[in-house]
């Protein structure tokens, strides 16, 4: 296990931020990770850092977990379930289960990140969480390096949320999680507008999970910025959900505006209030809004974490100021 010193986190993070580590260990197996949590007491987590905003030097270690490895563990005529190690990226895990016709992750497509943080937020996108998916993750408890199991159940998975955001955050480290997929009667979700167009355009009416994988990806490389090219985070906002009663006052003055139903309530697209306070495509500096998705902020090159914080507060005001909406950072502000 290698300790390196003083080196910059600039390619660790999808936002491009140069900030320092002064001790920095990559973690490439279970007893790896419990040698560095017996020697290290205050240590920081880094997985494929496609989630969090970093605004200043990493004085505690930072562990980045970097275990890799696939593995079918059990499987029958209809399903499979795989153990997925902590530090593979999501999207080369996507792209496996694809070649193997394993179903129920293609709608994730292209989401940056790694495997082992995809439970802590539940990611999700057009209509599929990874929640819908995962059986068991699987934990390093970091007070005292031992091994623990989250079966799905007690995750309390909800949007963009889960236990590794409340309750356990902070106390362990996921080393992997174990997914169950579909290897026939794959449960197919393409109603999104943007696929169906997608799918129409290839004339293609009965699509294979690997067609939905390809318009999703072909949507998402239209709207969203790449991260190698121009650094960002996804999404920077939650899309907030309001009740009826504020809904519909908002539609009355609104009429065009965009909205899904969850139970009685309803979300709001961050993207479309962010475009309304005139913020689409503008650029302050190094720090802006993407000219495709309002909701993405971005890095042309040299802006810090504080440029792009300060844009996001100066969002949030504005967004507060003209609809009464307080919009919440889904990204981690470090
Ligand atoms: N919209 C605007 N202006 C914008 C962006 C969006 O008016 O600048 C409107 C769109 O026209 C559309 C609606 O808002 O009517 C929804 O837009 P979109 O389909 O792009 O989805 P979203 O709600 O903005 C969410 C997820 C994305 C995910 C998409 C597709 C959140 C916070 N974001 O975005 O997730 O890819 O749905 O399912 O829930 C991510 O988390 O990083 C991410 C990209």
């Amino acid at each position: 296990m290698k300790i390196q010193q003083n080196i910059s986190l600039k390619k660790y993070n999808t936002f491009g931020m140069d900030v320092k580590a002064s001790k920095f260990i990559s973690i490439t197996s279970i007893s790896d990770l419990q040698e560095a949590l017996k020697q290290h007491e205050k240590i920081f987590l880094l997985s494929g850092g496609s989630n969090m905003l970093l605004t200043k030097d990493i004085q505690e270690t930072v562990l980045h977990i970097n275990c890799k490895g696939i593995k079918i563990i059990k499987e029958n005529k209809y399903t499979v379930y795989v153990k997925v190690n902590a530090g593979e990226n999501w999207h080369q895990f996507v792209l496996w289960a694809i070649k193997n016709d394993f179903g129920g992750i293609e709608n994730l497509s292209l989401i940056p990140g790694n495997v082992g943080t995809s439970p802590i937020q539940n990611i999700g996108a057009y209509g599929v969480e990874v929640k819908d998916t995962i059986r068991t993750v699987n934990a390093m408890e970091i007070a005292t390096a031992k091994e623990v199991s989250f079966k799905n159940e007690v995750c309390n998975f909800g949007y963009r949320n889960s236990i590794f955001k409340n309750q356990a955050k902070g106390k362990y480290i996921i080393t992997s999680v174990v997914f169950k997929l579909t290897k026939e009667k794959h449960k197919l979700k393409y109603t999104y507008g943007a696929i169906q167009a997608e799918l129409a355009k290839n004339k293609i009416k009965n699509p294979s999970i690997k067609d939905i994988s390809n318009a999703i990806i072909k949507i998402r490389q239209e709207k969203l910025p790449d991260p190698a090219k121009i650094g960002n985070s996804g999404s920077f906002f939650k899309n907030p959900v309001v009740s009826e009663t504020i809904f519909l006052k908002m539609k009355a003055k609104n009429e065009n505006m965009p909205f899904y139903q969850v139970a009685k309530d309803y979300k709001i697209p961050a993207g479309w209030l962010i475009e309304q306070c005139g913020f689409k495509g503008k650029r302050f500096g190094d720090a802006g809004v993407h000219k495709n998705q309002a909701l993405v902020l971005v890095n042309y090159g040299n802006a810090n974490g504080n440029d792009i914080l300060n844009l996001a507060k100066k969002i949030r005001k504005t967004v507060l100021a003209k609809f009464g909406i307080s919009l919440e950072m889904e990204v981690n502000i470090i």
